[in-house]
């Protein structure tokens, strides 16, 4: 691919100005250096209950069980208690790292705060050809954070899915019920009606080049016990059964994020359950995270997870030395970066009235809660 220039986007209602863009990186070469990452170090894990109450237990945590061959992933639908499409805020996060810092567990040096499905998106950029993305950023005390912006209208549209899209969205958190239990010797079967409110989430450490991040997410369930490590952790997933070269190769694409996912938060082991169009699982299979890359490579479409690393640090960097000179100028600025498949990303700072949608009459500076900004002040 060219390397093409970005272009200043009116979207984004529009920017004071652009301070800088990172053009797209180049897929066809191999990575010139490869980037170190550490491996994923859990810090503390949390459940959310069903009505969406955070706390510092396993309460939520699953454990698998083999699923049923035949299972019906529609089963339950109607049950299905839908926890509300929202913006991807960072105060769960935020109070493990709160909770953390209390124990006296942590580091004191953190470099970035994520959610994992974030640090998915900007790793897979390299690869990704048809979805766009966008970030606020803010950047305090030499610790930047970022969140996803989703903005009303694209909030309003992943609430209102086709009946058709809703189902599909369906089948894989009721594979997550087929496969998973509250204790680890329950028999085969329904592991209960789906709430997707109810999530177990683990927060990691981990280092990308000189990058310390902090990154947390959802765990699908764990293996027999879990003792605090990551080595027991599991991932479920589901995609339609392979039946020829190019379902071949549409699935070793898709695998690229599966990896990415699940490498980020050290999660070992990822189950795929094959499904039929209309929701019939057909067979699992079991993949070593850590082995997928050389699964995929030199098939048609390879990807090299080097070239997502290397991609990330650039882009890391890029964001930080920006964000760090401009908030010399302006400080606490909130910052926004947009991806654009194909073309680049962009930085620009908010103006006064994004700044205050952002902080959408919530107590909050910025995007961060106005109790962890106090906290860190100290
Ligand atoms: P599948 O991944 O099996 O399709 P996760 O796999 O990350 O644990 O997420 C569980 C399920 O949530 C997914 O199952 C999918 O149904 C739904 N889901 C997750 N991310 C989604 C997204 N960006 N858009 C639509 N559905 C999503
Ligand atoms: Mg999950
Ligand atoms: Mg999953």
């Amino acid at each position: 691919l060219a390397h093409k220039q970005p272009r200043l986007d009116s979207s984004l209602s529009p920017p004071l100005h652009v301070s800088s863009s990172l053009p797209y990186p180049s897929t066809s070469q191999s990575a010139s250096r490869a980037i170190p990452f550490q491996r994923p170090l859990p810090l503390i894990s949390f459940s959310y209950t069903n009505d969406r109450k955070l706390e510092f237990s396993d309460a939520a945590m699953r454990y698998y069980v083999s699923p049923p061959l035949d299972a019906d992933l529609g089963h339950g639908y109607e049950r299905w208690i839908r926890r509300p499409e929202e913006r991807g805020r960072l105060d769960g996060l935020l109070r493990a790292i709160s909770e953390v810092r209390r124990r006296g567990t942590g580091d004191p040096v953190i470099n970035i705060v994520s959610w994992r499905g974030v640090m998915t998106k900007i790793l897979t950029g390299p690869y990704e050809d048809r979805d766009g993305w966008e970030l606020n950023v803010m950047a305090i005390s030499g610790t930047l954070y970022f969140e996803e912006f989703i903005s009303d209208a694209r909030l309003q549209e992943k609430e209102n899915l086709t009946p058709h899209h809703r189902m599909q969205t369906y089948y894989g958190y009721s594979f997550e019920s087929w496969c998973t239990a509250s204790r680890p010797d329950a028999s085969s079967g329904w592991g209960g009606d789906v709430d997707t409110n109810v999530q177990w989430c683990s927060v990691v450490k981990t280092k990308l080049g000189d990058t310390r991040i902090v990154i947390g997410g959802e765990v699908d369930c764990v293996r027999d016990r879990y003792d605090g490590r990551n080595d027991t952790m599991l991932e479920l997933k589901t995609s339609m059964t392979i039946r020829g070269d190019r379902d071949k190769a549409r699935f070793e694409k898709k695998l690229l994020k599966f990896y990415f996912q699940s490498f980020l938060l050290g999660v070992p082991e990822i189950l795929v359950g094959f499904r039929t169009p209309n929701g019939k699982l057909k067979t699992t299979e079991s993949f070593k995270t850590l082995e997928i890359p050389r699964m995929v490579r030199g098939k048609e479409n390879a990807w090299d997870p080097q070239i997502c690393l290397s991609w990330g640090e650039r882009f890391l960097t890029w964001i930080k030395s920006n964000v760090e000179s401009g908030n010399a100028a302006a400080p606490g600025s909130v910052w926004r970066v947009k991806f654009t498949p194909r073309v680049g990303v962009e930085l620009a700072s908010l103006s006064e009235e994004e700044r205050r949608e952002v902080e959408a009459g919530e107590d909050r500076i910025g995007f961060l809660p106005k109790w962890y900004y106090t906290e860190i002040q100290n």
